[in-house]
């Protein structure tokens, strides 16, 4: 929930009212760091500020700062190559994995900083889960896809606990009743579907607190992708959720708040109602009446 406690950070381009002139907008540079809307919220699980990300050169996250509520799914959208997955990526430190690039500002996870030298980064995947926009299952059977991270994190103390762990995973990822009797098959014997629930599956099976979904119905059916979202509906029970989606029905349909980026600027966060029907940013209003982007 946004509180109205904290500071909104409205000005760019805004003129009273809310609206920018269409001449002006797409002319004017934005300024970094000056996001329209409220990006705070109360006992976030996320909290980040001032965020730049450089690939060598490039600049690709300009001083972002948002909040990430628990128990929500937030939605950021934005055209292709505006940040999106370079943002998500941060909170899980995946961008340490990628060589020239350097991520700086504060990223706060529960209140400790993600970044500190005493961090376990393995341990911070771990509560920092992320599913993938193509499907992605070992080459292992589904069972051991599940177990995997369980074993080794030493979540099981024997072989019924395992078992305990996997069978509510799949159970949790709505997989459970179409692979009780093949758990010994190869992951990659599913459809393409079953094997996105099987990653998510995979991914709360080691206790996440927040699980990063970057695109991860793009390569599903409408039918594939409707199960997914409802489990994203489930899940936001236990976990918070960030989703990174090109369609913004789906964002409008998961999410309870939105964020849209425009060339690695933060330009507009919301309560995702508000930003699909009052866009406060020009930029952001084309974006989504689809006149950008
Ligand atoms: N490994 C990399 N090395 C150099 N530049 C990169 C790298 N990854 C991303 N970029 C650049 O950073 C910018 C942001 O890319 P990013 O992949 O985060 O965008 P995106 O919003 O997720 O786009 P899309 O919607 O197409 O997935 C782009 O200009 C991209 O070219
Ligand atoms: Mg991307």
């Amino acid at each position: 929930m946004e509180s109205a406690v904290q500071v909104e950070r409205a000005g760019i381009n805004l003129k009273p009212g809310g609206r920018v002139s269409d001449d002006t907008a797409l002319q004017t540079p934005v300024e970094a760091g000056k996001t329209v809307g409220i990006i705070a919220v109360d006992d976030p699980i996320f909290s980040c500020r001032d965020v730049d990300v450089f690939y060598g050169e490039k600049h690709a996250i300009k001083k972002v700062g948002i909040d990430i509520a628990r128990n929500q799914v937030l939605a950021m959208i934005g055209p292709s190559g505006c940040g999106k997955s370079t943002f998500l990526r941060c909170l899980n430190r995946m961008n340490d994995t990628i060589a020239g690039a350097r991520v700086e500002g504060k990223i706060l996870l529960d209140g400790k900083d993600i970044h500190d030298k005493r961090r376990d980064v393995v341990q911070l995947r771990a509560r920092v889960g992320m599913v993938f926009q193509k499907p992605n299952p070992f080459p292992k059977s589904i069972y051991e896809n599940v177990a995997y991270g369980p074993r080794i994190h030493g979540l099981a103390g024997d072989r019924v606990e395992l078992d305990e762990i996997v069978h509510g995973s799949l159970q949790r990822a709505g997989l459970w009743e179409e692979v009780k009797d093949r758990l010994q098959q190869p992951g990659t014997s599913l459809s393409g579907g079953q094997q996105q629930r099987l990653c998510i599956a995979r991914t709360i099976a080691v206790n996440p607190e927040v699980i990063l979904m970057d695109e991860p119905c793009s390569a599903l059916d409408p039918i594939a992708t409707a199960r997914i979202e409802d489990l994203m509906e489930e899940l936001r029970q236990s976990y918070a959720i960030v989703i990174v989606t090109h369609s913004m029905q789906q964002a409008a349909r998961v999410s309870q708040r939105t964020a849209y980026f425009h060339l690695g600027d933060l330009i507009e966060v919301g309560e995702t109602d508000r930003i699909f029907t009052n866009p406060r940013h020009k930029l952001t209003e084309d974006y989504i009446t689809g006149r950008f982007g």
